[in-house]
């Protein structure tokens, strides 16, 4: 019988035809959960990557509560221009304490998730607070307030216990110091090495330049000088030779 009569019988027989296609679609579907059971993660673990400290996830907060995200990505595709602008290309374990995530859909403003050490403090605080003192062109709003306004740090530590809940490993030792290591953390007077044997790589100082107050710009700052330093690339320069 050639292929031909066999699909003409078959196409005459409904139930055969009803049951071949559902053996041809079936493969799809076995094709792209088969591996879901067999892998362990859909996430490749690499070095370096911790929790957030209680300060920087202050931060993140207030990068939520503002919107930073309707006009900022974090999240560098591995695509050549992308790269030589920003980096080395985001890598899916370095959001995966993130909850929820910060890719963003939009760049009004560049991508930040390798922005960490690349300004100084200072400027961080001058171009939050008026985006145009340094950058003339900037169409980004100012947030000087966030340098006015004391940090709330009442729920530091039910807000580690939350993201606990959902997977990122705070231990118990970070939950019950998470009021002192935030304190701690925006304090140039503290001992840094306590913090970092907890958060390692976490720095230690005064972000916003004002001493008197944990401000919530602290807390941003802390958070913007983080992205993207934690994981060691072969070459950190953004170049081509990232692709070789
Ligand atoms: C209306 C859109 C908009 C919003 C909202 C916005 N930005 Fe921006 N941002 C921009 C633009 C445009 C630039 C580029 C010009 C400049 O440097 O000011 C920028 C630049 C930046 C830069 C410098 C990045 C670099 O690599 O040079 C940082 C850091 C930054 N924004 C942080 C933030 C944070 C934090 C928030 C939330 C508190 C925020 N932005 C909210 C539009 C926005």
């Amino acid at each position: 019988m050639s292929i031909y009569r066999l699909h003409e019988w078959v196409q005459r027989r409904a139930p055969f035809f009803l049951i071949g296609i559902l053996v041809l679609i079936s493969f799809g579907g076995i094709v792209e959960i088969t591996p879901l059971f067999v892998i362990e993660n859909t996430i490749e673990r690499v070095d370096g990557m911790r929790p957030y400290t209680p300060l920087e996830l202050a931060g993140r907060d207030i990068y939520v509560r503002e919107g930073c995200y309707l006009c900022h990505s974090q999240q560098i595709r591995p695509l050549r221009d992308e790269v030589e602008r920003y980096g080395p290309y985001s890598l899916a374990a370095e959001s995966m304490y993130d909850h929820p995530f910060q890719w963003g859909s939009k760049r009004t403003g560049p991508d930040l998730a390798r922005v960490g050490g690349r300004y100084s403090d200072e400027w961080h605080v001058r171009h939050l607070a008026d985006p145009r003192s340094v950058v003339p062109e900037s169409v980004m709003p100012g947030y000087a307030f966030l340098a006015r306004t004391a940090l709330k740090t009442a729920t530091i530590q039910a807000q580690l216990i939350a993201n606990r809940r959902v997977g990122v490993p705070y231990s118990d030792e970070m939950i019950a110091n998470a009021l002192a290591d935030l304190r701690a953390q925006a304090d140039p007077e503290t001992d840094g090495d306590v913090l970092a044997k907890r958060y390692p790589k976490a720095v230690t100082r005064d972000f916003d330049g004002n001493p008197a107050l944990v401000s919530e710009m602290d807390a941003l700052v802390a958070y913007l000088q983080m992205l993207g330093t934690l994981v060691d690339f072969p070459s950190l320069r953004p170049t081509a030779d990232f692709y070789r």
